[in-house]
């Protein structure tokens, strides 16, 4: 199948150049599209066929549930039954915007979007061009991330090519995408509302709004199944394998892996603060990427320097933890599973395993 590549020229009236792309959902095809968090792999969310194409597409495991995109408020009406009260503030509050709500389905949703749940995952964005496809498209737009399963969101229409070309009908190209990483889920259908997968919303603008929030366990316990099924699989991964370093020395302690990692003839890739890499010795098999100054550009680039890490051919990579406070939980979330759950814990001159494993050529001496 040839992919076609819509890009989009903001001097241009914006429907005119989606038009073609919603006759494509109309007609049951697969469009990816920009949002404010990640771009989606759309189809007709209302259209069987078009749904179970998505997961051929992207190779997901029939038990991982869709999101819908609606373009107005009022279009969760007829997809919902019993919207709670807190469920009805969010829409108030963060609508549009990169917060999908867990609600009760109502019997126009096919099972193959709920995978057999019996809620569903609504989402009103407010990029302005996910918000006209879907309204000219006329129907809800399921989307999930528009990458293979198992690698990391797309944030660029590029991104997005790599994974998808020749496999589906269509790509929006309307620049990179604001947040970065995708958006909070909230289960709104329990006595308090839950954080299933942090993002954009933080929990603290949550608490602001609703009060008490909690976070779903399984998000945090080992052993514990998480509620929403696509958080329980090794996601957002890059090729190379990827170890973690938290703690409040994690800057000499990186220094320290990727010495010894550059001293066994590795390429490394390296995800960290300015400061630490300005540590680091001038050797052409390092690879450093400085996440920025704030959580917000962070966590607009860590899937971009992901992938660039594949392009760049990196034996292995290393990643600095930050704290978990606003943005923090769904940076360190992604982060985590990214690498997956190889995590070292850097303090009082000692870097203690937390999880996961070690590299080959880390000294378990080193370890506490
Ligand atoms: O930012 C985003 O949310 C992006 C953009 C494209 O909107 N979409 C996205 O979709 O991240 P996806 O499919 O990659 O992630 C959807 C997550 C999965 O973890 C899935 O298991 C969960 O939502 N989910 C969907 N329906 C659910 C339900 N009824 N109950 C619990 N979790 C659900
Ligand atoms: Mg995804």
């Amino acid at each position: 199948m040839q992919t076609k590549l819509w890009l989009l020229n903001k001097e241009k009236n914006l429907d005119e150049q989606l038009k073609e792309a919603a006759e494509l959902i109309k007609k049951g095809e697969l469009v990816a599209f920009p949002t404010e968090t990640v771009y989606g792999l759309g189809a007709d969310g209302l259209n069987s066929d078009a749904c179970r194409g998505i997961f051929a597409a992207k190779g997901r495991p029939a038990d991982n549930p869709l999101i819908l995109h609606i373009a107005k408020l009022e279009e969760i009406y007829p997809l919902s039954t019993n919207l709670s009260a807190s469920a009805k503030r969010m829409m108030e509050v963060f609508w549009p915007g990169p917060l999908t709500m867990i609600v009760n389905k109502s019997e126009l949703i096919p099972q193959v979007v709920t995978a057999g749940l019996e809620t569903v995952a609504i989402r009103f964005p407010s990029n302005p061009v996910a918000n006209r496809l879907i309204a000219l498209s006329g129907c809800p737009i399921a989307a999930p991330s528009a990458n293979k399963s198992g690698r990391p969101s797309p944030t660029t229409a590029g991104d997005v090519l790599a994974d998808m070309e020749g496999v589906i009908a269509g790509v929006i190209d309307g620049g990179t995408c604001d947040i970065g990483v995708e958006s909070t889920i909230v289960d709104t259908t329990v006595p308090v509302p839950t954080i299933l997968r942090p993002g954009g919303i933080t929990r603290e603008m949550l608490e602001d709004a609703l009060g008490a929030v909690e976070i779903d366990p399984g998000l945090i316990k080992k052993g514990q199944i998480p509620k929403a099924p696509g958080m329980k699989y090794r996601h957002y991964a890059p090729q190379a394998e990827m170890y973690l370093i938290e703690g409040p020395e994690a800057s000499q302690q990186i220094k320290n892996f990727v010495e010894l990692a550059v001293g066994k003839g590795l390429h490394i890739g390296v995800l960290a603060d300015k400061k630490t890499i300005s540590l680091l010795p001038a050797d052409d098999r390092i690879i450093s990427h400085n996440w920025g100054s704030t959580k917000a550009e962070l966590a607009e680039k860590l899937y971009i320097y992901l992938r660039r890490f594949d392009r760049e051919k990196v034996d292995l990579i290393v990643g600095e933890g930050t704290t978990e406070a606003d943005l923090g939980l769904a940076i360190m979330n992604r982060m985590r599973k990214s690498a997956g759950h190889n995590i070292l814990w850097a303090e009082k001159g000692k870097l203690v395993k937390q999880s996961g494993k070690t590299p080959d050529f880390f000294p378990e001496n080193l370890l506490k």
